[in-house]
C-alpha cells in the first residue's frame, strides 16, 4: 500500500502530521511531496521539526508567483511524481494552491484522490481557497469530512456516497501538543514580558484582507485600538502588503512579531485573553483551548465555533474593538471537532479500499 501525500502551505503541514504517525503505526509506504508553496522555513521547515514530520522525499521548490503560475508549475511537476511511484492513493489536504493541482494531476492520470478536509465551505466565490475546496471535493473519489456539518454540504451537491466522516485531524494534533505545553511558560510571553490574561494574539494573511489598502489599515488600526497589547504574528504577505502602502504595523497596542512554531503558538494561545484572526485553523485552536475568538472575515467554515458561542465575525474596526472585548462565553464540553484519532481513521479507511 503506498499513499502519497500533497503538502505545500503551513495548515498542510500541520495536518500531515498525524497523517505521517498514522502511517507509520499502520506501516504505509508513505511518499510525502512538498510542493514548496510555502518555502520560508518559519513557514515550513520548523513544523517539520517541531510536528516530527519524516522529511519530505520530494521537494517541488515551486515557489510564490500569480496562482494560474503557482498552480501550473505544481501540476506539471506533480504528473512526474505520481508518475514514476504509482500510488494507492493520492492523498491531498485542504483548499490551498497545492491540494487542487495534485487533485487534477492524479485524477487525470487515474490515481485515486482521497480529499482530507472536505466539505468546507465558506459560499464566498471572491476566495481562491473556496474555488480549491469545491474544484477538489468534486475531484476526489473519497471525501474525508471533519464535521456533520461537512458532510452535509457535501450530500447538497450530490457527493454524499463519497463522504466518510473521520473528525478533525487538526484537533489530533492540537490534543497531543496541548497535553505537551500544559503547564510550561509561553516564549511567546516571556520574551515580551507580556502579563497572562493581558493580551491578544492576531494574525491577518488572507488575501481579501491584505491586498487592499484600505481594508488592511482598517484591520490594522482596529487591532491598534485595541485596550491591550496586540501581538501580531505577521505573515509574509501581510508584512509585504503593510510596506507596500505604509501601514505601521507597530502602532498604538499592536507588536510586530514573527509566525511562531506550532507549539509555541499553542502556548502562547492557551495564556492570551483572545484570538484575533481571519486564519481558518487557528479558529478551531482558540475554540478548543476555550479562548475567545474574533473572526476578521463575513463568514467562516468553522460553524460549529460561532454556534457555540466561541467565535464571533467581525469585519469593520468597530465591530472588532466589540468583539474583542466581550465577556467570556459560557463554558461548553461539546467536540464538534472528534476525539483525536481522524488521522488514524483516515489512513485505516484508505488500506482497506
Ligand atoms: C496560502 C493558502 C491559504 C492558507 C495559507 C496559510 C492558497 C490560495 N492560499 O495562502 O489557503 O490559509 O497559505 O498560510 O493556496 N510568501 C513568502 N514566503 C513563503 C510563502 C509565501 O514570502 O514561505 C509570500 C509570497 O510573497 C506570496 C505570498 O506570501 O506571494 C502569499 O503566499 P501564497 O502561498 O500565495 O498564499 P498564502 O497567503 O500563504
Amino acid at each position: 500500500m503506498k499513499i502519497i501525500s500533497v503538502v505545500g502551505a503551513r495548515p498542510q503541514f500541520v495536518k500531515l502530521a498525524p497523517i505521517a504517525k498514522a502511517a507509520a503505526v499502520a506501516g504505509v509506504d508513505h511518499v510525502i511531496v512538498h510542493t514548496g508553496q510555502h518555502y520560508d522555513p518559519m513557514l515550513s521547515d520548523v513544523f517539520f521539526q517541531d510536528l516530527g514530520i519524516p522529511q519530505p522525499t520530494v521537494h517541488l521548490g515551486v515557489g510564490s508567483g500569480s496562482h494560474g503560475v503557482q498552480t501550473g508549475a505544481m501540476l506539471g511537476a506533480l504528473d512526474a511524481v505520481f508518475d514514476e511511484h504509482q500510488p494507492d492513493w493520492v492523498l491531498v489536504y485542504g483548499d490551498t494552491n497545492s491540494t487542487v493541482a495534485a487533485a487534477l494531476s492524479a485524477v487525470k492520470l487515474h490515481f485515486k484522490l482521497a480529499h482530507l478536509e472536505a466539505g468546507l465551505r465558506s459560499f464566498n466565490r471572491q476566495m481562491p481557497e473556496e474555488h480549491n475546496r469545491v474544484l477538489t471535493d468534486h475531484a476526489a473519489d473519497v471525501l474525508f469530512a471533519p464535521t456533520s456539518v461537512a458532510a452535509g454540504h457535501l450530500a447538497n451537491e450530490g457527493l454524499a456516497d463519497r463522504t466518510v466522516v473521520v473528525g478533525d485531524v487538526m484537533t489530533d494534533v492540537l490534543m497531543l501538543i496541548r497535553d505537551q505545553i500544559s503547564g510550561k511558560p509561553s516564549a511567546l510571553v516571556t520574551e515580551l514580558a507580556l502579563a497572562p490574561d493581558g493580551y491578544y494574539v492576531a494574525t491577518i494573511h488572507r488575501a481579501e484582507n491584505t491586498d487592499d489598502p484600505g481594508r488592511l489599515r482598517q484591520i490594522v488600526d482596529g487591532l491598534a485600538e485595541l485596550d491591550l497589547p496586540v501581538v501580531l504574528l505577521a505573515h509574509p504577505r501581510v508584512v509585504a502588503k503593510a510596506a507596500e502602502h505604509a501601514i505601521d504595523l507597530t502602532s498604538g497596542s499592536l507588536i510586530g512579531h514573527a509566525p511562531l512554531a506550532y507549539p509555541d503558538l499553542l502556548a502562547a494561545v492557551a495564556l492570551s485573553r483572545g484570538v484575533i484572526t481571519d486564519s481558518g485553523g487557528l479558529q478551531k485552536e482558540a475554540f478548543l483551548l476555550r479562548i475567545p475568538c474574533t473572526t476578521v472575515r463575513t463568514e467562516t467554515e468553522w460553524v460549529e465555533t460561532v454556534d457555540l458561542g466561541w467565535n464571533v465575525l467581525a469585519n469593520t474596526k468597530e465591530e472588532i474593538a466589540a468583539a474583542a472585548t466581550r465577556a467570556r462565553p459560557a463554558a461548553t464540553d461539546a467536540a464538534p471537532y472528534g476525539d483525536g484519532d481522524a488521522a488514524t481513521r483516515t489512513v485505516e479507511w484508505l488500506i482497506s479500499h
